[in-house]
């Protein structure tokens, strides 16, 4: 019998169009469709043993034992595995990101498509793509986005049960940098899951999602373009349309820091002077800064120029999630 464990690799993804708000919150069913490009070279590295002699699930996080909600959430998802394979043995899970932790960006994406894999794979499941996209969402939703490669989005007609993840264009097909400024390191008050719910306690949140599959049908056809004008309009547009859902929620959430607005505007005033960039911002005060790689140096150094940005991360269009073969 070959051993229960596998390994494997997925990046973390910016979305262009956002995912805001969910029509199910337990199974992470979005009220939205949403678009993005896997990040390479910001990846999470997991490997997952079910073994029959351990007594709980273990989650090691970049070598430190980790417990409480992270290990809960991670229990939750694997019991999802256990159920579909028929299994009952507890797991060791082992992971690493590559990108400094605390730096800001979002590593439930690039965790749970990473665990979703190397955990269906240790089962014994042999889920295809689309199959696997469905169980990283239903750990964390953007993570359904890291499973395909490249340029990817999120389907999500009326609230479907069954709503996953397709690629819509291979990373070659458009050299974008993501230059991701780091405007701060601390932890975010408010996380994703508990912003998702109060989404639909703004004013907003309903035509935001009304207008949403318009939104990205423009934002698929200016990446399968290659219209940088048009994406950089949209994805403006999406990031700022949820960043209003966000303000104006019951309590509201502001993550902007006065930085990120200094940012937003330089990026504004750089499109004027003719060069490609746009910006979009997370469930946090750090700027997505999206540029043609033809650029990247430039915006870059602009970027690293401004007070209160601590760092600029680069980031290329990724491959998918993969299996890191040495578990034979
Ligand atoms: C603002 O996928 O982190 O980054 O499903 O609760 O884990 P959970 O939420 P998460 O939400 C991502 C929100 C976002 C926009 C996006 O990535 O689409």
């Amino acid at each position: 019998m070959s051993p229960l464990t596998a390994s494997a690799t997925a990046n973390s993804n910016i979305a262009f169009i956002k995912y805001w708000g969910n029509c199910e919150p337990k199974a992470r069913i979005p009220a939205n469709g949403s678009i993005s490009m896997n990040l390479g070279g910001l990846e999470t590295r997991t490997t997952v043993t079910f073994d029959a002699f351990l007594d709980s699930d273990d989650l090691i996080l970049n070598s430190q034992p980790v417990g409480g909600a992270a290990l809960g959430r991670v229990s939750e998802f694997l019991n999802r595995v256990r159920r579909l394979a028929a299994i009952n043995h507890f797991a060791r899970v082992e992971s690493e990101n590559n990108f400094p932790m605390g730096a800001g960006i979002a590593s439930s994406a690039s965790a749970f498509a990473a665990l979703a894999l190397a955990a269906s794979t240790a089962a014994g499941l042999e889920l295809d793509e689309f199959a696997l996209s469905q169980l990283a969402r239903t750990g964390s939703g953007s993570a359904c986005r890291s499973i395909p490669s490249g340029f990817v989005e999120w389907q999500a007609d009326g609230c479907n049960p069954d709503s996953g993840a397709v690629s819509i264009a291979p990373p070659e097909h458009w050299d974008l940098r993501d230059c991701v400024a780091i405007i701060s390191r601390e932890h975010k008050p408010t996380g994703s899951t508990e912003g998702h719910a109060l989404a639909y306690t703004s004013p907003l949140q309903e035509s935001r999602v009304a207008g949403a599959p318009t939104r990205l049908a423009q934002c698929r056809e200016a990446i399968l373009a290659r219209d940088f004008a048009t994406f950089a309009e949209i994805t403006e547009l999406d990031s700022n349309l949820m960043h209003a859902v966000m303000m104006t929620s019951s309590p509201r959430l502001i993550y902007w820091q006065p930085t990120t607005l200094t940012v937003m505007q330089a990026v504004q005033n750089w499109r004027q002077e003719g060069i490609s960039v746009c910006y979009t911002i997370d469930a946090g005060p750090n700027v997505h800064v999206i540029c043609l790689t033809s650029d990247v140096e430039l915006v870059a150094a602009r970027l690293r120029q401004i007070a209160g940005v601590q760092d600029v991360l680069i980031a290329y269009p990724g491959g998918p999630a993969r299996l890191v073969l040495e578990h034979g």
